[in-house]
């Protein structure tokens, strides 16, 4: 059993699923707007699921495939008798319109990207279209092949567009609404006002808060774990620090955290997170100094995978040791987020390629046969961050860069040796110090320094020298998905390199790495 839905709680929104690649944005609107929501895939959706979830409304979300084709996807038709509010986004307005009598064609002119939608006549600037068409026209975020040509008894035309003439259709009566367009995106300006506008018709309140999701997490870890003892892993990172912190004000002495050092952390990093969790928070800490386990094992590696695999590997073993010394824990906590929950739909079927095996704590669970403790099960990061808040935890820990299980042992390619973590820690101190003076740090993802496997010459006073190069990485992203470089001045280049060239000895040659993802990803191996 994992920790309880909280969500039981709260008013409820159904997001029924049809594959589309923006899904988890209608999501998130939605959280922002203090709204509770799930995600589900239309064919997990059936009556019994209905009754069970009872949903004060539903949205139907995009698609890839066409209502037109033969066996395409459809929502239950229990959904629009259920007398609750929906609203059809793309390929989930068609699917309405299909189900509720109306018609949609295929092989029309496509649309994609920015179009714009202009009232129809006798149109309505209320419901969930108030406050829209003030400038007379509405930018929205098209993506579509097919189109409604028909629509279902009881429609009528808002707004409509140059290759969308049903762009924006209502059913007053039975609160039943549907765009072509995506409101979920950045790129329809207005959108968020529209969900906005959806979600108070349908009487939701906003009562999805951070201060509330703390009070019941805190109830409900209590029922869960009774006079049980609970062990969490932790990482320094903010998720498994906001699991430890909300758990130990629920249970107190009874949780005890394992922080494994694999001697791969940055510079002073374990002792940050030691000391925070030690003193700070008074938290029973187990600090597994293993750093000369793992640096043994990854003597002489150098390919990449093998090196993820040999920390991933002796990770489990050490935890498992440490675990042990607890005696009688029976509740392993994971810091595990909603979109690691998600069951999105795949129209491409089949599993696809590894580019990196991804280390974290997964796999523990089976192998320990512990029962899970996982409260931000229900969380977004940046709801994770918020209730961070909540919980009182410093700015600086909340606000952190992603950093990765394996750690600094991927920013080292080639075989990593103590003398070369120890020269990247310091140029990697001195980027990010450089970051923090120039006021950038929350404007970028992820920044790090790559030790590069070769030496260069160079000339310092009057010798020659011949030490390593380094790369510096900075990236922009939304997810870690895709990434952008940062694109720095270069003044502020300059002023790096010039810094860590005359502060780190070893290093000799600073570039800089302006690869996006994809093609390069974030981390170098
Ligand atoms: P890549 O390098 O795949 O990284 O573009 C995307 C994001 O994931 C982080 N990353 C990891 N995080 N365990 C983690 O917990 C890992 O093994 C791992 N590998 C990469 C990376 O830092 C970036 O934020």
């Amino acid at each position: 059993m994992t920790t309880p839905p909280i969500a039981a709680a709260h008013q409820r929104l159904l997001i029924v699923d049809f594959g589309s690649q923006v899904t988890q944005l209608i999501a998130r609107r939605l959280r922002e707007l203090n709204v509770y929501c799930e995600i589900h895939p239309f064919n997990a959706v059936d009556e019994a699921f209905l009754d069970g979830f009872a949903p004060q409304a539903v949205i139907l979300s995009g698609g890839p495939a066409s209502v037109t084709a033969p066996d395409s996807p459809r929502a239950p038709q229990r959904l629009f008798e259920m007398g609750v509010p929906v609203l059809g986004i793309c390929y989930g307005q068609q699917a309405m319109m299909v189900q509720l009598g109306g018609a949609v064609e295929a092989g029309h002119h496509a649309e994609f990207g920015r179009a714009f939608v202009v009232p129809a006549e006798g149109h309505r600037n209320d419901g969930i279209f108030a406050g829209l068409f003030d400038g007379g026209r509405e930018q929205v975020w098209m993506s579509h092949g097919d189109r409604v040509t028909a629509l279902a008894p009881g429609f009528e035309v808002i707004g409509t567009s140059p290759n969308a003439p049903f762009a924006m259709i209502a059913d007053e009566a039975r609160r039943f609404y549907a765009v072509q367009f995506h409101p979920e995106v950045h790129h329809t300006p207005n959108g968020r006002r529209m969900l906005e506008n959806f979600v108070r018709l349908a009487g939701f309140t906003g009562d999805w808060t951070m201060a509330a999701y703390r009070d019941e997490a805190i109830r409900l870890i209590r029922e869960q774990v009774g006079d049980g003892k609970v062990i969490c892993g932790l990482s320094g990172g903010v998720d498994s620090s906001v699991a430890a912190v909300l758990i130990h004000e629920a249970i107190g002495e009874r949780l005890t955290c394992v922080f494994v050092d694999h001697g791969l952390m940055r510079l002073n990093e374990a002792d940050q997170v030691v000391s925070m969790f030690r003193d700070h928070y008074n938290i029973p800490l187990i600090h597994a100094d293993e750093g000369d386990l793992f640096l043994g094992a990854l003597t002489g590696v150098s390919d990449p995978e093998v090196k993820r695999k040999t920390i991933g590997r002796l990770f489990i073993d050490v935890f498992q040791k440490h675990a042990a010394e607890v005696g009688g824990a029976e509740f392993l906590a994971q810091g595990t987020l909603y979109p690691d929950v998600i069951e999105s739909v795949s129209f491409s079927g089949g599993p696809s390629v590894t580019i990196k095996s991804h280390h974290n704590v997964g796999g523990l669970p089976e192998k320990m046969g512990m029962k899970l403790v996982e409260p931000l099960r229900e969380l977004f990061k940046d709801e994770v961050r918020a209730l961070g808040r909540e919980l009182g935890l410093p700015e600086s820990f909340i606000g952190r860069h992603p950093f990765p299980g394996p750690g600094l042992a991927i920013r080292c390619p080639g075989e990593v040796t103590p003398e070369k973590l120890d020269i990247l820690r310091r140029a990697d101190a001195v980027f990010i110090d450089q970051i923090h003076r120039h006021g950038l740090y929350d404007a970028i993802w992820q920044a790090f320094v790559a030790l590069l496997p070769v030496r260069t010459v160079g000339v310092m006073g009057d010798s020659r020298t011949y030490d390593y190069a380094c790369a510096l990485r900075a990236v922009t992203s939304v997810d870690g998905m895709t990434a952008d470089y940062y694109p720095f001045t270069h003044e502020f280049l300059g002023e790096t390199a010039t810094r860590i060239i005359n502060e780190v000895r070893g290093i000799n040659r600073v570039t800089y790495d302006i690869t996006s993802k994809p093609p390069g990803t974030i981390e170098w191996e």
